[in-house]
């Protein structure tokens, strides 16, 4: 054939793809998501394999592993004692509570690594709700968002260095930024969960926090977050979210779930000049573990090129469970 354009010129030889390779991944770009919890042992989640609930002691050797393979950030989730549970979650912002001593703990034995938080009240709620449920079972916004800025200070007293608010309560950002600064906190950034989607994916997490909406009175309580996560439907909202982020002073603008939701990342990227990130969220991490026990797909490959497809729609960042094996795997490459 007499062809000008043959595109499989520079597909040859590995040394040719690796030379035309628009793409990469590297450690940095992940944060690795850790589950904390009180009791003394090291507890494995049952819908993800390889994901645990981890004492603060073991806490430490891990985020100490995650470091030695290149990872620059962590976030933690606390699975809070039942007992510790209330309607308006104030455990949330207990000077003393498990997400400050862990914080506190891993910036004295590990200074250097960034730490990040999650700013809810789901972990520490009755209701399992982001946010303040009432008694009519509205989840409410404004009384809300005083709670949330107490858990910023809280965290960012214990030395936190990125704030993440994953409510989607609207005004949430600016009103945690003005919190942050008025104590004297202006260094910490904030991380937002800009486009958070309404979605099936957070399962497997809800089962490592048992932090699913549930009714335990008369209270009516919302069966799902619908009324404010967003709707999957929707793209261009997620635009005006991630404008409203930025405007408030949001740091780096994030998109949740992942895989189901390239598209998001991509168009933010096209509107902000900030950092993305790309939460690969705990159900896509389960169904990967689970089609890899049973042999159907070769997992290495499958959590690279998946990590891969984020960085090619656009995100600068990867939250992924993953993040330890991936950066292994990097390291034989
Ligand atoms: C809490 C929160 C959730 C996740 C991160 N922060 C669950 C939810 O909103 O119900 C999900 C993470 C995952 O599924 O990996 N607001």
């Amino acid at each position: 054939m007499d062809l000008t354009y043959r595109p499989r010129r520079l597909r040859r030889s590995h040394a040719l793809r690796s030379m035309v390779r628009e793409n990469s991944l590297s450690p940095a770009d992940f944060i690795y998501p850790l589950f904390v919890h009180e009791a003394n042992d090291v507890q494995q989640i049952g819908a993800m394999p390889g994901s645990y609930r981890w004492p603060l002691e073991a806490l430490i050797k891990e985020v100490e592993r995650a470091w030695s393979l290149g990872i620059r950030c962590v976030v933690l989730f606390p699975k809070v004692d039942e007992s510790l549970k209330t309607e308006d979650g104030a455990e949330c912002f207990n000077e003393k509570g498990l997400i400050p001593r862990a914080i506190e703990l891993l910036k004295k034995e590990l200074p250097e690594m960034t730490i990040m938080t999650d700013v809810a009240l789901d972990p520490y709620s009755i209701d399992g709700h982001d946010g303040i449920v009432s008694p009519e079972g509205i989840v409410l916004n404004d009384e809300t968002i005083e709670f949330l800025c107490r858990q910023a200070i809280v965290q960012a007293q214990a030395g936190a260095d990125l704030i993440g608010p994953s409510d989607m309560m609207d005004g949430r950002v600016g009103a945690i930024r003005e919190a942050l600064d008025d104590e004297g906190f202006e260094q910490v950034g904030i991380i937002s969960y800009t486009a958070k989607y309404a979605s099936a994916y957070y399962g497997p997490f809800r089962e490592a926090l048992d932090s699913a909406p549930r009714s335990i009175s008369e209270k009516p309580i919302p069966k799902d977050k619908s009324t404010y996560q967003m709707d999957s439907a929707n793209a261009r909202e997620a635009i005006i979210e991630a404008q409203l982020d930025e405007q408030e002073g949001a740091d780096i603008l994030m998109v949740k779930p992942g895989l189901a939701y390239l598209d998001i990342i991509h168009r933010l990227r096209e509107e902000s000049e900030l950092p993305i990130a790309a939460y690969n969220v705990s159900g896509e991490y389960s169904m990967v573990k689970a089609a890899a026990e049973k042999g159907w797909i070769d997992e290495k490959s499958v959590v690279l090129e998946t990590l891969l497809s984020f960085k090619r729609a656009g995100s600068d960042l990867i939250l992924t469970y993953h993040a330890c094996d991936a950066a292994e795997w990097l390291k034989q490459e």
